[in-house]
């Protein structure tokens, strides 16, 4: 039950898709990466989980720090989620601006605090924040990237959202032209506005960043299967929350990892972008011919 290690991989690419040059056991690298990650009840006092830690969340490099509203001053639309639930689409069609109140409200109900406990250890008062979507172990290793394109009353550029805080940072990297976000990703069904790409038309670009080094210290090589779960369980947040606010929003795979993960200035490594969401209002004059 020893671990297989693969080296070079990348530079084969035929079992991208067949798994035909791993010439082991196992078929392919999926397979191989999930036997290796199985918990065994044999082997679960070496597996299981080791003790949450303490974090800390520092953002050093930004330009200017913005605190949204608290939720208790956000108005949730009246829609039951049975509604919700049932209306929600993906949808391409972009344009429009939306209003720095409807960005708090997607912010705030998909991904933001929701609780706080206090633990008093050793004379130490810590907090515990809890979201609006669980995390296993409690230690929220996905990290909220997105581009401005139109929101009214803010600039455009990558920001990133730190829910303990309530606020949201303009990032002092390489702010990028909508034509730059365009070379991003290469995947976007055809209901989309045909002349104009909608990655850049979107009022919002979504990165989900997972930090794989936090989360791989206390799950080993279960990590990677917990980060996937758990962006799955923030984006379906922030569809059904845009659904309610009359937003088109549609979650994209079909991004180049390494291009994002280059204007982010993450590793692609310790720090990887794994999901994209497109969300913003379609232009009133194709509304019209609708
Ligand atoms: C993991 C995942 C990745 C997706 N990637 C893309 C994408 O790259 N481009 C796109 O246009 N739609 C993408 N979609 C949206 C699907 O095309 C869409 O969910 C599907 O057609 C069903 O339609 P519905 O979302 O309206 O129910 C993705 C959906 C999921 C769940």
């Amino acid at each position: 039950m020893g671990l297989f290690k693969i080296k070079e991989w990348s530079i084969n690419y035929n079992h991208f898709f067949d798994g035909l040059a791993l010439g082991s056991d196992f078929e392919s690298l999926a397979e191989l990466y999930h036997e290796n990650s199985k918990y065994h009840p044999s082997l679960f006092s070496l597996q299981c989980p080791r003790p949450m830690p303490e974090r800390q969340v520092v953002i050093d490099n930004y330009i200017n720090k913005i605190e949204l509203p608290t939720a208790d001053k956000l108005l949730f639309p009246e829609i039951s989620l049975g509604e919700i639930l049932m209306k929600r689409r993906s949808k391409r069609k972009f344009g429009d601006p939306i209003t720095f109140q409807e960005l708090a409200i997607i912010l705030s109900y998909s991904v933001g605090v929701s609780s706080v406990d206090e633990i008093v250890k050793e004379n130490k008062v810590n907090y515990l924040f809890y979201r609006t979507y669980p995390s296993g172990g409690g230690i929220y290793p996905v990290e909220l990237y997105f581009y401005i394109n139109q929101v009214d009353d803010l600039q455009s550029g990558f920001y990133k959202f730190v829910p303990e805080s309530n606020c949201i940072y303009l990032l002092n990297i390489n702010q990028q032209e909508d034509k730059d976000i365009d070379d991003m990703y290469f995947f976007i069904k055809e209901d989309s506005n045909t002349e104009e790409s909608p990655f850049g038309q979107a009022a919002v670009n979504f990165f989900f960043v997972a930090n794989m080094q936090i989360i791989t210290k206390y799950y080993g090589l279960r990590a990677y299967r917990l980060v996937q779960k758990e962006i799955g369980h923030i984006a379906q947040n922030m569809l059904l929350v845009s659904t309610a606010l009359n937003i088109n929003a549609v979650p994209i795979e079909g991004f180049f990892d390494d291009i994002v993960n280059k204007k982010l200035h993450l590793d692609g490594i310790k720090n990887i972008a794994t999901y994209s969401i497109l969300l913003g209002k379609e232009k009133k004059e194709d509304n019209k011919n609708d």
